[in-house]
C-alpha cells in the first residue's frame, strides 16, 4: 500500500460530495485515497458513482442487524481491514454511535448545508428557506454523539441572491464540494 491517507466516505443517497472528494484524490489534489464507500441504502446512486470510480463499496441494511452497535461493529471491522484512518460523512443519514466514535476519535468529519448551529438535522436548506434567511451556509465539523453539534472546522457564508429551492441547492452543493475538499486538504496537512 502507498502512504496516502486512507479515507472512508459514508453516504446514504446521491453522493455528489463523495464524488467530489474521490475525484480530488484521483487527480492528486488531495494526498489521500478513498478506500471505501459505506452506504446504508443498497443501490443508492452513490454506489453507482463508487463503482464507476472503482472504489470498493460496503452496502448494508441496518434492519438486518440487531441495532447500531452490531452494524457499526461490522463496519469497523471492514474499516480496519481497509486500514482507514479518516471517515468523511457525506449525506449519511444516521447518527454515528459509540462503537465508531470511540474507534475514530476526532477522525470523523461531516458536512452540513447550513451555518451551524443554525438549522441542524434533516433538510437544513428547506428549514433555512422557510425561515427566510438572507445568508445560507455550509459547515464542516467533527462528529460527536450530538446531531450536527461537533466542533466546527470550517464554514462558509453564501448570500441569498434570490431564486427557488433548486437554484439555491445547486449553489450550496457547488460550495459544499469546494469546501469539503479544501478542508480535507488542510486537515491532511
Ligand atoms: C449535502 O447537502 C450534505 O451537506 C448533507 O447531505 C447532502 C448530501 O448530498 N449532509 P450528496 O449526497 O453529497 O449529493
Amino acid at each position: 500500500m502507498n502512504n496516502k491517507k486512507r479515507i472512508a466516505i459514508f453516504a446514504s443517497g446521491n453522493g455528489s460530495n463523495f464524488e467530489a472528494i474521490a475525484e480530488a484524490c484521483r487527480q492528486n489534489r488531495l494526498d489521500a485515497q478513498v478506500a471505501l464507500c459505506v452506504c446504508d441504502h443498497p443501490g443508492a446512486y452513490v454506489t453507482e458513482r463508487a463503482k464507476r470510480l472503482e472504489i470498493p463499496v460496503l452496502e448494508f441494511k441496518p434492519k438486518n442487524y440487531s441495532g447500531k452497535e452490531e452494524y457499526e461493529r461490522m463496519i469497523l471491522s471492514e474499516l480496519q481491514k481497509e486500514e482507514v484512518e479518516l471517515i468523511c460523512l457525506a449525506g449519511y443519514m444516521r447518527i454515528v454511535g459509540k462503537t465508531l466514535l470511540d474507534a475514530y476519535k476526532e477522525k470523523i468529519i461531516n458536512i452540513h448545508p447550513s451555518l451551524l448551529p443554525a438549522f441542524p438535522g434533516v433538510d437544513a436548506i428547506g428549514q433555512a428557506l422557510k425561515y427566510g434567511v438572507k445568508v445560507f451556509g455550509v459547515t464542516v465539523h467533527f462528529v460527536d454523539e450530538t446531531l450536527d453539534g461537533g466542533k466546527i472546522i470550517s464554514q462558509i457564508a453564501i448570500p441569498y441572491e434570490g431564486g427557488d429551492r433548486e437554484e439555491v441547492e445547486t449553489i450550496i452543493h457547488a460550495w459544499e464540494h469546494a469546501i469539503y475538499v479544501s478542508t480535507l486538504k488542510k486537515l491532511l496537512n
